[in-house]
């Protein structure tokens, strides 16, 4: 026991630096990084991405985190800080899958991620076009979330996520009015198959989706993009970005060379 227990550690310790790291974004921590996180370098993530080099945000989630057509990505725009940094670490542990959050969520620091979901926070910007939706769905839809169904053991969705979808109950859970409905019926279906690991405070989410039908989710989907999403009003302005400083520019590449 002993003997085989020191051979573990010595090889733990000799292949230390071999081994992959647990990604360096994930934290418990999140309120004290909250505590000192800066909108305006969060403005400047956004804009550019992470210090180490990536994406930029707003390529695919748009100048103020509204959803954009051309990708399949959720609205961020004034969505709860909290639950978008955990987000972020669960992307990061490859418990939620989507290949460039993946990356992005290991590339970003902690602060750079507290930053960025606290200029997120405070970011405003009109709802996207209602789409056409079947009222019938619409409707069921409304009941479920509203009520639940207690013989299917299926809570009511308004008791954490607010009576209309904007209003969460609890730091850490978010707003989900106003999301498109291809993202609502993915995030449900994968919640519900456990292919999408919610943080450990989130678990509750598992509960609530496990008895959920398809025909559940399609008029969840639907009722839940029938509202308006939250922080659509002027609000807040968010900081714009610094102008960029000159060590964060593109190099010149050296194409005419040879
Ligand atoms: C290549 C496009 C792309 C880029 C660049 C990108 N995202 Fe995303 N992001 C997505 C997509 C698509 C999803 C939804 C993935 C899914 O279906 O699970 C997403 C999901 C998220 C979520 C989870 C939202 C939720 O409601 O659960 C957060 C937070 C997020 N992105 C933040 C960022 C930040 C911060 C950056 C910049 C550092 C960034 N994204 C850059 C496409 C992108
Ligand atoms: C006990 C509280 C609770 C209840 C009840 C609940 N939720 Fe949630 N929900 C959460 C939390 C917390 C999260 C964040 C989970 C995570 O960490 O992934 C979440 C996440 C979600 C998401 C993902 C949002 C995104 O941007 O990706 C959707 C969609 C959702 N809930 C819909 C529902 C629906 C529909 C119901 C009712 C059937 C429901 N929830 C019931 C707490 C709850």
């Amino acid at each position: 026991m002993m003997k085989r227990g020191y051979v573990l550690l010595v090889a733990a310790l000799v292949s230390g630096c071999e081994k992959p790291h647990p990604p360096s974004s994930v934290t418990d921590d999140w309120q004290t990084l909250l505590g000192k996180a800066d909108a305006r370098r969060g403005a400047d993530v956004w804009q550019r991405g992470p210090q180490a080099g990536g994406k930029a945000c707003q390529s695919c989630h748009g100048p103020a985190g509204q959803a954009i057509d051309a990708e399949p990505a959720p609205r961020l725009t004034g969505q709860d800080r909290l639950y978008l940094a955990r987000q972020l670490s669960v992307f990061a542990r490859s418990q939620r899958q989507y290949h460039t959050m993946q990356i992005l969520g290991r590339t970003l620091s902690p602060q750079e991620i507290a930053d960025v979901v606290t200029w997120l926070a405070q970011a405003r910007a009109p709802a996207a076009a209602l789409p056409a939706l079947d009222p019938r769905l619409v409707a069921a839809g409304g009941a479920l979330y509203g009520r639940g169904d207690g013989g299917r053991n299926i809570p009511a969705c308004a008791g954490c996520h607010g009576t209309d979808g904007r209003h969460p109950t609890e730091a850490g859970t978010p707003y989900i009015a106003g999301q498109p409905t291809f993202y609502l019926t993915e995030a449900l279906t994968d919640l519900r198959a456990r292919t999408r690991v919610p943080d450990s405070d989130g678990q509750n989410m598992f509960s609530a989706a496990h008895n959920l039908s398809n025909s559940d989710i399609a008029a969840l989907a639907a009722y839940l993009a029938s509202l308006a999403p939250a922080a659509t009003g002027p609000g807040r302005t968010p900081p714009a970005p610094r102008p960029i400083p000159s060590d964060h520019l593109p190099k010149p590449t050296s194409r005419s060379a040879g």
